[in-house]
């Protein structure tokens, strides 16, 4: 047996050998490439796959069938700057760190926020943007503050904080949802009475939407980082390098801008 497991051994040894050591093992075609110019190991040669859930505006959305957003744009301006090119894929939000340990994508890039629980399987790069968890409300709702939501119903995204939070609230029922709008569609049908979500993605919902609005009380402070596999430190180091220098050229904040109007950011 112990044979068995040290030849076992070796052979995964002489693989990872041939497979330049490490870097993610890629889905289909290609070996773990290495970007001639820029030496960083990806997926695809020459390419920054990027797995997101193109459901959460403003950070990311469809505008026609194209994926845009706050992300989208910096990841490319990142992969502007590692002179790879950016290749965006739309998934559950549950799936996209599966999608980054796999190797089926590079990076995950979704308004994600570093949690001490998705550290154990992703590294984070450093963190882009602070967010928040909040709670919307229908305009003639008793809700006034988190406190009044004990042994509410409480809409969230799958997978997401707001679905952790709303679990520790006590005698919630938590509905989850694929998107963050179904579940803003059906607090507005008065099947639940509350949806946590983030900050930014809730203005946006709240302002297409009638009758909803936002209770003032924060839940939490967070941020979002981009998710990379653990084992591909050197994109980890790449990519902050590269968000280090959008921060210090302006880019970033540009971004942002384009997005979200100052005094909403100034919040
Ligand atoms: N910030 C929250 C989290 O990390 C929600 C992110 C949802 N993002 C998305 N693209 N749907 O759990």
């Amino acid at each position: 047996m112990k044979k068995l497991v040290s030849m076992l051994l070796i052979g995964t040894m002489a693989l990872s050998l041939i497979g330049c050591g490490g870097g993610s093992s890629s889905s289909g075609s290609g070996d773990s490439a290495a970007s001639e110019e820029s030496g960083i190991k990806t997926s695809q040669e020459g390419k920054l796959i990027m797995a997101t859930n193109a459901e959460f505006p403003p950070y990311e959305y469809y505008e026609g069938d194209e994926v845009v957003g706050i992300d989208a744009e910096i990841a490319a301006a990142v992969a502007e700057e590692l002179g790879l090119e950016l290749q965006i894929e739309d998934m559950a939000f549950d799936a996209i760190i599966t999608a980054v340990t796999s190797g089926k994508a590079d990076i995950g890039a979704a308004g994600m926020t570093v949690t001490p629980d998705r550290e154990k399987n992703v590294a984070f790069t450093d963190t882009y943007a602070t967010a928040s968890q909040v709670v919307i409300v229908t305009e003639d709702s008793e809700i006034a503050s988190p406190d009044d939501l004990t042994d509410k119903t409480v809409g969230v995204q799958l997978g997401t904080t707001g679905d952790i939070y709303a679990g520790d609230i006590e005698g919630v029922t938590v509905e989850r949802y694929n998107k963050g709008f179904e579940a803003v569609q059906s607090l507005q049908s008065a099947k639940i009475d509350a949806v946590i979500i983030d900050e930014q993605p809730a203005k946006v919902f709240v302002e297409q939407n009638e009758g909803l609005k936002i209770l003032p009380d924060k839940f939490t402070e967070e941020e979002y980082a981009i998710a990379v596999a653990k084992d591909n430190t050197e994109l980890v180091e790449k990519i902050n390098e590269a968000l280090d220098s959008l921060k210090k050229s302006g880019k970033l904040d540009e971004i942002v801008a384009k997005y979200i109007s100052a005094d909403d950011s100034a919040e």
